[in-house]
């Protein structure tokens, strides 16, 4: 069997673990507020990759935890994830009306409504990671909490979106362009990662080796969301192809063409795999992960 043919029968099971986990923390439709609860589920519970959500537990099974011992950390992750969508297509940011092959959520419910939907869903995340208490001893808790916090504020996701928005239409470096790539996209990717190895309590040579791996991961995984977005179709990412180009993004291809783009991209995958050279088969599904990173379509 091939790596994605493997990596097919690894994620089945726990994409329908962490749906039907999402599908329950989301489940809440109090008479009031109106149209919030139902904004928040159509932006959370469209079909996505789930990608960080399965990197926590990947880590986490990897240091030989399970999912479930993870599930409410990894779903926090994909709320903050989904939030970061629904405000980067508001019309103040990429201005995109199409996403996960569906109206965005602005388009549907409207401005107003998707800004507190990304506020709210922020804030559910954190409701879970406290909950995550309940099954791992709080002090890491604690650790996990400081670090989604870190990841996704001024220092990490935040951050990124700024540059990423300050440098519409100019003349970017290299370094500038890294910066962004690695904080809107790298730093969640990396506190996934890193939240399911912290909650099996892993010790610092294990923490730094996934540190390295999530960190070349993230930049592989937002080069290639570059290269899709030159490349593929409307269709096939269920998001508008082109929109960088449109909007003068600063992106990979743009600075360094496809090819020179795709050469980037192919060096942090090996970057990625290269680090978990420590570690036995355990995590293989880490290591088809990475590859996943770079040869996706969507
Ligand atoms: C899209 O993320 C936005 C980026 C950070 C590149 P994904 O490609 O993981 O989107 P979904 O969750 O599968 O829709
Ligand atoms: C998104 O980058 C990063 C975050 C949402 C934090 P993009 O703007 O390239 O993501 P897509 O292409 O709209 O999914
Ligand atoms: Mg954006
Ligand atoms: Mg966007
Ligand atoms: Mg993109």
């Amino acid at each position: 069997m091939d790596w994605q043919a493997r990596l097919q029968e690894y994620l089945a099971p726990r994409t329908a673990q962490v749906n039907a986990a999402l599908e329950r923390y989301l489940s809440e439709s109090p008479p009031l507020p109106r149209v919030l609860p139902d904004a928040m589920r159509y932006a959370a519970l469209t079909p996505g990759k789930r990608l960080r959500p399965i990197l926590c537990i990947a880590a986490a099974e990897t240091l030989g935890g399970t999912a479930e011992q993870v599930m409410p950390t990894a779903c926090a992750l994909e709320l903050i994830h989904a939030f970061s969508l629904v405000h980067d297509d508001l019309p103040a940011m990429d201005n995109d009306r199409l996403r996960r092959g569906q109206p965005t959520v602005w388009v549907k419910y409207g401005e107003a409504m998707a800004i507190l939907a990304g506020d709210a869903l922020f804030a559910k995340a954190f409701e879970l990671l406290a909950e995550q208490a309940r099954l791992s001893p709080p002090e890491r808790v604690v650790q996990v909490i400081e670090l989604v916090a870190q990841a996704s504020g001024v220092q990490g996701m935040c951050g990124g979106q700024v540059e990423d928005i300050l440098c519409e239409g100019q003349t970017v470096s290299a370094e500038q362009l890294r910066f962004i790539h690695t904080h809107k996209t790298g730093a969640l990717i990396r506190a996934s990662v890193l939240a399911g190895a912290l909650l099996m309590g892993a010790d610092k040579p294990t923490r730094d080796a996934l540190d390295a791996y999530s960190r070349a991961l993230g930049l592989a995984f937002q080069i290639a969301d570059d290269l899709l977005d030159e490349t593929e179709s409307t269709e096939q990412m269920g998001k508008p192809a082109g929109s960088d180009r449109a909007h003068g993004k600063a992106t990979y291809p743009a600075l360094f063409g496809i090819e020179a783009a795709r050469a980037h991209a192919q060096h942090a995958m090996q970057e990625a795999i290269d680090a978990l050279q420590p570690f036995d088969t355990r995590a293989d599904p880490l290591r088809w992960l990475a590859t996943f990173a770079v040869e996706r379509r969507w």
